[in-house]
């Protein structure tokens, strides 16, 4: 089966083909394109709604035909269209959607909508094949129950996942997202948008001892996060501090501290609760590798039994080979008719 996966929910216009069949238990990439309007947004210092659908518009068939061509494959070859529906901007989503509608219309092909942020954790079930070696990379499997965790620039959430299809959200932000926070405190320390990897650049040579940050909601007994008090904090440091290269650092390390701690210390509380084999990262925050390593070593020291998976980086941020993969594990075909974008889409859990 080739599913042609298609994610216009945000800044990137992205179109992907897939292939699997009832035996998989990971999709295969076979092509993946992605165009981002994000050097646009960083001059504007952030996302400007407007700009981001306008792009969506000039990318969408490029993108498309790029993918089909860089499979080598034709639309008749295509067996299913899977497109974000939500959430996300709606002048973004609109142009995924309607192109995906039309597509499936004049092309006579399934549709299947799918939930962006459950497409971040689906990246961890796709297979990439080396272009080198022909080898696959990342061979190995999820398995249940997983602890799905998306750390993104408008999400953090936290999933039970008992098997394809069968979820139960957790928890998730009270108020900013995680990379929502660092982008704001980039800002704050003048560092480009979005400031979330600059942070873990400047990080690496920060001062653990200089700055202490809060752990916003760390010991509450729920799943849910809260960060705008953290970013508060850094606030109310920048203004009585001189910011160099120094401070910058220092700051940017306490920061991503505080964050990681927090992630990490939710995260692990919930995969002991329900006994998970696996840990499942997905959002552009979750490239952070000091997230990674720290998740990593608790996991160790608390003698867990969970695997954690994280995408590769070009799959944590936003794609449509992991739309592709949530539609392939999560069959909900639908016909044009019955899509409408959905920006305040959450997770539907039937
Ligand atoms: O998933 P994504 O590409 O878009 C959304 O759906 O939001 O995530 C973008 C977010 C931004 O806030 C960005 O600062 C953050 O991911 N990010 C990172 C890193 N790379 C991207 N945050 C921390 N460390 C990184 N290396
Ligand atoms: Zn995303």
């Amino acid at each position: 089966m080739l599913i042609l996966g298609i994610e216009t929910s945000c800044d990137e216009t992205a179109a992907a083909i897939v292939s699997g069949d009832k035996y998989s238990k990971k999709i295969k990439l076979i092509s993946n394109i992605v165009a981002s309007s994000l050097p646009l947004h960083s001059k504007s210092g952030g996302i400007v709604p407007e700009n981001a659908a306008r792009e969506q518009v000039k990318y969408i068939i490029p993108v498309i035909s790029g993918a089909l061509s860089k499979a080598n494959l034709k639309p008749k070859d295509i067996d299913i269209i899977a497109i974000t529906y939500g959430p996300g901007l709606i002048g973004s989503l609109l142009i995924g959607v309607e192109t995906a509608k039309t597509l499936s219309y004049i092309w006579n092909k399934p549709l299947i909508p799918v939930n962006h942020l459950l497409g971040h954790i689906y990246a961890n079930f796709v297979s990439e094949i080396s272009n080198f070696k022909f080898q696959i990379s990342n061979s190995a499997v999820p398995e249940f129950p997983a602890i799905g965790l998306i750390v993104s620039g408008g999400h953090t959430d936290l999933i039970l996942l008992n098997k394809h299809g069968n979820l139960k959200w957790l928890g998730g932000t009270r108020d900013d997202a995680a990379g929502e926070a660092l982008d704001k405190i980039g800002r704050l320390l003048k560092l480009p948008y979005p400031g979330g990897p600059y942070i873990e650049q400047h990080a690496k040579k920060g001062d653990a001892n200089k700055y202490q940050f809060p752990r916003p909601m760390i010991g509450s007994k729920d799943f849910d996060f809260s960060f705008s008090g953290l970013k508060a904090a850094v606030s109310r440091e920048v203004e009585k501090t001189k910011l160099n290269e120094e401070t910058v650092n220092d700051i940017c390390l306490a920061a991503q501290k505080a964050i990681v701690n927090v992630i990490v210390r939710k995260t692990l509380k919930a995969a002991k609760k329900y006994n998970a084999k696996s840990i499942l990262l997905g959002g552009g925050v979750a490239a952070n590798q000091t997230l990674r390593n720290e998740l990593e070593l608790e996991v160790r020291s608390q003698k867990l039994k969970a695997k954690i998976f994280a995408p590769s980086k070009k799959l944590c941020t936003d794609n449509a080979a992991m739309i592709a993969a949530a539609a392939f594990f999560n069959n909900k075909v639908v016909t044009w008719q019955k899509i409408d974008a959905d920006p305040n889409l959450y997770f539907d859990l039937s």
